[in-house]
């Protein structure tokens, strides 16, 4: 392990989750986090992540960045970052929430970081701004295919409901995030498993064995973390439970997280 844990405090570093299985209640909902954006992930998986693989003063890469949950948790930490999305109003809407801020430094644009030409162009502008060669941790939370739309652009991942182009944009969207991130730290993918033409698609063992065969990484956790929708809560339930039985399915309560770390 080379993060040195020290700065964190004896409070903090108890309360950082070494299980591989997450129940997570409640979604945090302080500071800048608002839950505007359909698909964004729980603040307590960045902030995890962030404080177990990074120290103050590092630099977090998120290449789906959508709402800008990562963002909030590295300014919350003092973590800098870089993050990029396609979805150019929501990039708006992240720059909109950040002008008040000081205490770290941070470079995000809409990027289709699918494309090496136009990733490596952002990324050197980016580090060159924070002053640094590489990054220390990257995040990966793309869309689960094309279950949630998020944009019309044609490079947009919701638009691919084809298993192995989605596989293969992916791994150019990670092949082109490793580049920067420095050899022996960590990367970490959250992901979902789908549903389709009557059968489960289990993208999250599809993305790892894709990762693992196209790069030189070591796969260092494998993390269930718990979905807490509002079906329940809007006592709905019995009738998803009725679905699911009539239609024979199981209804999705749990996401991946991947955790690897680069070894080149
Ligand atoms: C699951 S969301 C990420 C949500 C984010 N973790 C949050 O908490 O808000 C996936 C994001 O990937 C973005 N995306 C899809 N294809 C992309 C591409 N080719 N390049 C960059 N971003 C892309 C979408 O616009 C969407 O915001």
């Amino acid at each position: 392990m080379n993060t040195d844990y020290s700065d964190l405090g004896n409070a903090v570093q108890k309360d950082i989750n070494v299980d591989s299985l997450w129940i997570i209640n409640e979604r945090s909902k302080y500071g800048k986090h608002s839950n505007v954006y359909h698909g964004n992930f729980i603040p307590q998986i960045p902030n995890q992540l962030i404080r177990r693989y990074t120290k103050k003063g590092e630099t977090v890469l998120d290449i789906f960045m959508g709402s800008g949950t990562t963002l909030y948790e590295c300014e919350n930490l003092e973590r800098n970052f870089i993050g990029y999305d396609i979805n150019n109003q929501i990039i708006d809407f992240v720059k909109s929430k950040m002008t008040d801020t000081q205490s770290i430094k941070f470079e995000i644009n809409c990027a289709d970081v699918t494309n090496k030409e136009d990733f490596d162009a952002t990324m050197l502008n980016a580090l060159q701004k924070l002053n640094i060669d590489k990054v220390d941790f990257l995040i990966a939370h793309p869309p689960y295919m094309d279950i949630v739309k998020f944009t019309d652009q044609a490079e947009d991942l919701s638009r691919i409901s084809d298993l192995k182009i989605f596989l293969e944009k992916f791994m150019a969207a990670i092949g082109n995030g490793l580049n920067y991130l420095k050899k022996d730290r960590y990367f970490a993918i959250i992901i979902g498993d789908i549903y389709k033409k009557s059968e489960v698609i289990p993208l999250g063992f599809y993305a790892s064995d894709a990762i693992k065969k196209s790069f030189a990484v070591k796969l260092k956790g494998v993390i269930i973390k718990n979905i807490e929708g509002n079906r329940g809560k809007l006592g709905a339930y019995n009738i998803w439970k009725y679905r699911a039985l009539k239609s024979d399915y199981y209804i999705f309560k749990h996401e991946y997280i991947f955790v690897f770390k680069k070894e080149f």
